[in-house]
């Protein structure tokens, strides 16, 4: 079964990579942004403050882009920092945009022949997506990017909280 939930602090999952719901600028934030930072120690923030430098993300990362980055002492070995969409009632794109999250997440771990990648709730704390719209994107991107595709072998949707727990195990029934 290549899609797995489980409620946990993503920052302790061995996995081959996990994503960050970061915000564009990349330096760090709170919720899982601010654990995985916390987890990866300042080689993570002097990664990405490296990347800004760069022409590529110089005006930081774009809505519904990714980026990956080692995971430094995490036990994950990389990093999928990906921006999701804030919440604006649904009708702003937001969508389309959480979507493109997923999807090029999972496009950076099949190309890094990624084998295992998790997942947190990307925008459902801070940024205020509704958890089951939320879950209903993610379920879906995941399943249509792993019937075309042999990279990730496995995605894991971890999640913090019994309520979503609950509206992805809705979701993955
Ligand atoms: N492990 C797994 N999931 C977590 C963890 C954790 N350690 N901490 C929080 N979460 C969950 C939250 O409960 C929520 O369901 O991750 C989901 C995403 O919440 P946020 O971290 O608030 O991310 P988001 O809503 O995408 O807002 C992003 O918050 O932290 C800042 O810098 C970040 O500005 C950006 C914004």
């Amino acid at each position: 079964m290549p899609i797995h939930l489980v409620q946990a602090d993503i920052t302790c999952l061995p996995v081959a990579a996990i994503v960050n719901a970061a915000n564009g600028g990349l330096l760090g934030g709170g919720g899982v942004d601010g654990a995985i930072h916390r987890a990866a120690g300042p080689a993570l923030l002097a990664a990405c403050q490296l990347l800004r430098q760069s022409p590529d993300y110089r005006q930081g990362l774009p809505t519904g882009a990714a980026v990956v980055t080692p995971g430094f002492g995490l036990p994950a070995r990389f990093v999928i920092h990906t921006v999701g969409p804030v919440w604006h009632g649904g009708h702003r794109g937001e969508p389309e945009l959480l979507a493109a999250c997923y999807r090029n997440s999972l496009r950076l771990a099949a190309e890094h022949r990624l084998a295992t990648l998790a997942f947190p709730g990307i925008s459902t704390g801070i940024y205020g997506y509704p958890k089951p719209e939320a879950a209903a994107i993610a379920v879906r991107e995941v399943r249509q990017w792993l019937a075309a595709h042999e990279w990730p072998q496995e995605v894991t949707f971890v999640v913090f909280d019994a309520e979503s727990q609950r509206i992805y195990e809705r979701e993955l029934a």
